[in-house]
């Protein structure tokens, strides 16, 4: 008996608070006009801390909602990662602490960090228990709250980011084609530098006399990203349709990694794609990282943009540097 997973819920959770790029023109030299026309961005939402907003709860949402629109019980849930490079907390992981208030009692649970790539590595490793046959459904999130970790006086990075979650429900199918058909994850350490947080950990821990909190910040080299973004989504999105004997016509739906409308465009140029078949919601919520994709995926899907039995290609690219690309087939 063969086993394959289908995506039966997704969710979002999003802080209230709206942060405009007006709102920066405050404490650093910048302009909605620039912020607009270099990235696409016009707002993104920032968790508030007093308000109880952290990585967790905006994950509890996304997850809550997912579940409910899979129409399971958490219960059911032998599997739960997340994606993040925020966690609430290092140890108990979020998942775990997910586990605890969604009462997943059958669930073991663990964080994953591939910066922005975390849904997509926690998408394809639930996808490898579930067709192992260990488990038979799974939640996978991808939450952060950059806003904890950007450097607010770095312009040049600091206007990207945004706070989120989204997430997903898998369970084991026997159907092969209403399926996560197939998924290609890559890394390249040696490119690491161009998109890090360098001090904080093991390599240089706060108790250090050399560290410094301002390293202990997103620090980027934005246009070498730009372009190995562009250039490794197209090579990813390539693979996953040879892997399956398809064309870029024979899919229905495209989902790239929120981070600058421009490498949004030209995935989807190079790729001879219309944006019509693709979402794109970086105005509203900026970068938000490991979440983009679900984001994306759970609101393509309540409005109705991709509908079951559509192919949809999603694609990713992240920090250290990771990357990768997934069709599924609702
Ligand atoms: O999720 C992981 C993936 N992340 C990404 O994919 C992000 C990829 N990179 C980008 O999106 C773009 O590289 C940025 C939006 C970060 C920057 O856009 P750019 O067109 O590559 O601009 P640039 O870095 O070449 O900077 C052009 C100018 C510079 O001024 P000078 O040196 O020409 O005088 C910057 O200092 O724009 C300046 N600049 C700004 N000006 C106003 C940089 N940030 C700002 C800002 N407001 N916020």
């Amino acid at each position: 008996m063969s086993y394959y997973s289908r995506i039966i819920g997704t969710g979002k959770g999003l802080p209230e608070t709206v942060m405009t790029n007006k709102d920066f023109e405050s404490f650093i030299d910048t302009s909605d006009e620039w912020i607009r026309t270099r990235t696409g961005i016009s707002e993104r939402r920032i968790a508030n801390y007093e308000k109880g907003e952290t990585t967790l709860s905006l994950s509890r949402l996304a997850a809550l909602q997912a579940i409910e629109k899979a129409g399971i019980s958490p219960q059911d849930l032998g599997l739960i990662i997340v994606g993040s490079v925020t966690p609430e907390s290092v140890m108990p992981t979020t998942a775990n602490s997910l586990q605890r208030d969604l009462g997943a009692v059958n669930a073991f649970s663990f964080d994953l960090q591939a910066a922005c790539s975390g849904f997509l590595y926690g998408l394809s490793i639930a996808d490898q228990y579930i067709r192992s046959g260990t488990i038979k459904t799974a939640l996978v999130v991808g939450a952060e709250t950059l806003s904890t970790l950007v450097n607010w006086q770095d312009r040049s990075t600091c206007i990207l980011f945004g706070d989120g979650a989204g997430a997903a429900v898998l369970t084991r199918s026997e159907d092969k084609t209403h399926a996560i058909l197939s998924t290609r994850l890559y890394s390249d350490g040696t490119r690491g530098d161009l998109l890090k947080v360098s001090h904080g950990y093991a390599a240089c821990p706060p108790w250090r006399a050399d560290y410094r909190p301002s390293e202990h910040k997103i620090q980027m080299q934005g246009s070498d990203i730009f372009k190995l973004a562009v250039r490794n989504m197209v090579e990813a999105s390539n693979k996953v349709l040879e892997d399956n004997q398809l064309t870029i016509k024979d899919v229905d739906f495209f989902i790239f990694h929120q981070a600058n409308i421009r490498i949004i465009e030209m995935c989807a140029k190079t790729l001879n794609v219309p944006l019509e078949k693709t979402w794109i919601n970086v105005d509203k919520y900026g970068n938000t990282s490991a979440a983009t994709l679900p984001i994306c995926l759970d609101e393509a899907w309540r409005a109705n943009a991709i509908k079951p039995g559509d192919k949809v290609l999603m694609a990713t690219f992240g920090g250290g540097i990771t990357w990768g690309a997934t069709l599924i087939q609702l």
